[in-house]
């Protein structure tokens, strides 16, 4: 058995800055009431006529990605690309990347797991580098909310948690097993689906059917959340995710080195911090200036944690995620 190692790390963002002053301009809403209930100041989204989707940035960030692994788009043997925003209602994003990046005809795979979907996709790649089937996988998170956002007083309960972006890494076998993926842990409970979702365009609720009912209080094509339901179950299962992770490993609370939650709300990030009893220089957070990134939000805040050196050799690194699913996770890395 190998184990897989992260050895390059990317990430893009949009230039375009949304403060929260600019969305009250939109919308009923203000700094206060945002910074209060999320830690959110400003997101990026996709200004219009920049060509940037959900595989663009992907794409972006995966050049950097693999530039830094010191390896080629040749020697990527498979890609995992994690995104609840693609480009296409089908083919996914990840095929794109092989186009986008002129990769060789490798496999792609598309992961649709929302805010947990980059750790879905960092468990699936480890899993094909432990078994030997390949040795360098590229996986990517990115995605295009605001395009897909309802930018009015009556969105505004998600419309202002959301943000564009992406982030990559690339995924390499290594022969020391003390290192690298240590273990991925992946759960769903399916009955809350409609609890943070995007009911339509859909087959169960299709284009033709809703341009029929022309019903201007038909919200299904924009996201809903029930907020407070989901940061209930978002605490509990953050918790209890990363324990499983730790205990996996024979490892305390006091092993972690490096938390990095899914950057879901500032509140979730503190409550879980306070639980598990961790320094400020324990949790990296950075949805103050980027939102809730979905699937990209784990990949950015990896990325820039480690350009700003907050991670090092030897370190044990936590990741965890709550989304729509539901859906949750976490990997253990030994840096
Ligand atoms: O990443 C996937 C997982 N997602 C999460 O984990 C998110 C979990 N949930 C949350 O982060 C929080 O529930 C929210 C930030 C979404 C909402 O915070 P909340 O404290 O649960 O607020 P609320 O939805 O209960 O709304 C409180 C009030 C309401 O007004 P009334 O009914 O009390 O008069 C809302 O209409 O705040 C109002 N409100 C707003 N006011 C100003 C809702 N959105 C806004 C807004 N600006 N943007």
């Amino acid at each position: 058995m190998y184990n897989s190692k992260i050895i390059g790390l990317g990430k893009y963002l949009p230039d375009n800055v949304v403060t929260n002053d600019d969305l009250s301009k939109m919308m009923d809403t203000n700094d206060a009431w945002i910074q209060e209930r999320t830690g959110i100041k400003e997101r990026r989204w996709i200004k219009e006529g920049t060509g940037d989707t959900s595989a663009v940035m992907g794409a972006k960030a995966a050049k950097i990605a693999i530039e830094r692994s010191g390896l080629t788009k040749d020697d990527i043997d498979f890609i995992v690309f994690a995104t609840l925003s693609p480009d296409y209602y089908f083919p996914g994003c990840g095929v794109q990347i092989q186009d986008m990046l002129g990769m060789k005809t490798v496999g792609a795979l598309d992961i649709r797991n929302q805010c947990s979907g980059f750790i879905y996709a960092m468990s699936v790649a480890d899993q094909f580098i432990k078994t030997g089937m390949y040795k360098n996988v590229l996986i990517i998170g990115s995605e295009y909310h605001s395009g897909g956002l309802e930018k009015s007083t009556r969105g505004r309960g998600v419309t202002v948690i959301f943000g564009d972006g992406a982030g990559a890494a690339v995924l390499s076998r290594t022969e020391d097993n003390t290192k690298g993926i240590l273990s991925s842990h992946l759960h769903s409970e399916g009955k809350y689906a409609e609890e943070l979702t995007v009911l339509g365009p859909s087959i169960k609720h299709w284009v033709p059917e809703i341009l029929e009912a022309n019903d201007p209080d038909d919200t299904s094509y924009y996201p809903y959340m029930n907020g407070t339901f989901v940061f209930k179950h978002a605490v509990a299962r953050f918790s209890e995710v990363i324990m499983e992770g730790l205990v996996a490993n024979n490892l305390k609370k006091e092993d972690i080195d490096m938390l990095i939650p899914h950057q879901a709300n500032l509140r979730i990030s503190q409550f879980i911090q306070k639980k598990f009893g961790l320094r400020d220089d324990q949790v990296f957070n950075n949805i103050q200036k980027y939102g809730n990134t979905t699937a990209a939000s784990i990949i950015i805040a990896l990325t820039e944690a480690w350009e700003e050196e907050k991670i090092k050799e030897g370190d044990t690194v936590v990741l965890a995620a709550f989304g729509s699913g539901f859906t949750w996770g976490s990997v253990i890395i030994k840096w």
